[in-house]
């Protein structure tokens, strides 16, 4: 059993931020940082846009920021949260460059801006295309050199430790859940081991791996979401999944999916459909730049009234120079299918890529279980409403992981009682048989979600994902109890509860508003409400 001050599960860029912060603070005690992969193996690394910043006061404001933001989130943000990220988010920027970040800068030095659907003003700061691969190299150097952080790789976390474990009842109206560590799957040793801890903040990115197909990499996998709802914390806005308009379209392709970032769109990339009209000025008069949950409604509108699997993104007007120096990845990877941009449209269509919803944080991160706080893609703030807006979540992820630190620094009780934490329970169950009975749940799952719970929706869609959800969690639960656990299971398990919370809070949410499309309600309605599960 280990021990620790500073538990930190997921080494993205919410969960490095923090450990590196809290690290720097504490230099005398050790920050855990636990991740079920390779170090790197996050969504973060994907990340290509960058990330909305306002830094050039003379032709964009604060202001403009929050509005943007406001307008995408269609009438559900916490304004109070909105301002709070945009106005603290130059700060965390200049923190992450400090680390060793670099993002492009123009010829005067000044930082070269790029724009994405939803803002009113170049404001994106980014590397190329590859932001997410450099800011979570920059942060991975700044945490080697801390020496003070301990990264346990290959360590799967399976759930937090609560009162419940100590033999105590805990349910939803417990008022004061507490956690004291999380029970550990070493997937080196098989075995599960207990990390007990005065602190843990959840870091565990978003949950895309619920669809069939995603941007998202096979980690996202909703593994903290789940394991707070088993924990009977409170979860909020799960029905808000976005879907990014525009993945790279491969026939037959399931899991992760390449991205063509917006910001090709915001440089002048135009979506057609099959007959090579430029379809988007039918919808809205942004055009290809307007907020995500609109394009991709579109394009998901067009494919079904033409009959096809995508449409395309032409950027054959582009100089190729100039496509290069901004998006070389891209370049490259339509190059290494046959696609030169300079002479061919790209294939794309949606596939899912952000959870707006998640645990539910307070404006300091803190979860509805003391002790456990949540930052990044796994949380709820309130910042993103029913939609996020372009670019704003790895701003969000330094924001609160500053936050956290703040908070944590001030509340640590360094005189808490330890508990008694008894160790895992693995008696009576054996190793399972036959995994084609967990990757063809995984399968069913993915299809039951894209085909029943996607872009659009309505009531009967749902009440049949809901009783084939039951289903798969039924089998699934026996699968669990009579067997030894495998990551693969044990994702399995998470996505299943995701999806469950997903329907549940589209099915409880009788209106159509930012990314919940239902064709029963297509209006909004008066009552502006977060669902809490
Ligand atoms: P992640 O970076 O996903 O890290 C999660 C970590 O948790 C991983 O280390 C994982 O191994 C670990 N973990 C999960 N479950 C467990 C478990 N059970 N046990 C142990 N460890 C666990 N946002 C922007 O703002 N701008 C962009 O340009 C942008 N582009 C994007 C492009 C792509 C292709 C994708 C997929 C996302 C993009 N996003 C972008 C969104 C943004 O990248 C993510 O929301 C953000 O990086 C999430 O960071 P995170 O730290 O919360 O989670
Ligand atoms: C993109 O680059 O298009 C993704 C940006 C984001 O998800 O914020």
């Amino acid at each position: 059993m280990q021990k620790t001050d500073f538990l930190v599960i997921g080494s993205g860029i919410a969960g490095l931020t923090y450990a590196l912060k809290v690290a720097q603070e504490f230099p005398a005690k050790k920050v855990l940082v636990l991740t079920k992969a390779k170090a790197d193996e996050t969504n973060t690394k994907y990340a290509q846009g960058g990330v909305a910043v306002v830094n050039d006061l003379e032709n964009d404001s604060f202001e403009k920021h929050i509005e943007d933001t406001l307008i995408a989130g269609d009438g559900l943000c916490n304004k109070q949260v909105v301002e709070i990220v945009v106005k603290e988010g130059p700060d965390r920027v200049r923190e992450l460059i400090e680390w060793g970040a670099q993002f492009d800068k123009e010829k005067d030095g000044d930082y070269k801006l790029g724009k994405e659907g939803g803002h009113s003003e170049f404001r994106i700061i980014h590397h190329k295309d590859i932001t997410g691969w450099e800011m979570e190299r920059a942060l991975l150097d700044a945490v080697e050199k801390q020496k003070n952080i301990e990264i346990i790789k290959h360590c799967f976390v399976v759930d937090i430790i609560t009162q419940h474990h100590l033999g105590y009842l805990v349910t939803k109206a417990t008022p004061d859940i507490e956690c004291y560590g999380v029970y550990v799957l070493n997937l080196q040793t098989n075995k599960i081991e207990k990390i007990v801890a005065k602190t843990t903040l959840l870091a565990t990115g978003g949950n895309g791996q619920v669809y069939r197909t995603t941007t998202n990499p096979s980690i996202a996998t909703g593994d903290g979401v789940a394991m707070v709802y088993r924990a009977k914390g409170r979860i909020e806005n799960m029905e808000f999944i976005q879907f990014h308009p525009t993945a790279l379209y491969e026939a037959g392709l399931r899991g992760q999916a390449f991205l063509i970032t917006e910001a090709v769109r915001g440089d002048g990339g135009i979506l057609r459909n099959k007959d090579g009209e430029a379809f988007m000025e039918r919808y809205d008069a942004r055009k290809d730049l307007a907020p995500r949950d609109i394009v991709a409604r579109a394009i998901d509108s067009e494919m079904k009234r033409t009959g096809t699997e995508h449409v395309w993104l032409d950027c054959r007007h582009f100089s190729k120079e100039k496509f290069t120096e901004h998006f070389p990845n891209i370049y490259q990877k339509c190059l290494s299918i046959g696609i030169d941009i300079a002479k061919n449209m790209i294939p794309v269509a949606p596939a899912a890529h952000y959870s707006c919803g998640g645990i539910k944080v307070d404006e300091w991160g803190r979860s509805s279980i003391r002790n456990l706080y949540a930052c990044g893609e796994c949380s709820s703030t309130g910042l993103h409403g029913a939609n996020r807006l372009a670019s704003n979540s790895l701003l969000e992820a330094m924001v609160f992981a500053h936050r956290c630190y703040l908070d944590v620094k001030e509340r640590i009780n360094n005189n808490a009682e330890e508990k008694a934490i008894p160790d895992w329970d693995a008696k009576g169950t054996t190793e399972p048989k036959e995994m084609i009975l967990i990757t063809q749940s995984l399968k069913e799952l993915q299809q039951v979600m894209s085909d029943y719970v996607g872009i659009v929706r309505n009531d009967v869609r749902l009440q049949r994902a809901m009783k084939r959800l039951d289903l798969l969690w039924e089998e699934t639960e026996k699968l669990y109890e009579g067997s030894s656990v495998s990551p693969q299971l044990l994702e399995l398990r998470n996505l299943i509860t995701v999806g469950y919370l997903i329907v549940k809070g589209a099915a409880f949410r009788k209106e159509s508003r930012g990314l919940h499309y239902n064709t029963d309600y297509p209006g909004k309605s008066d009552l502006v409400q977060n669902i809490v599960l």
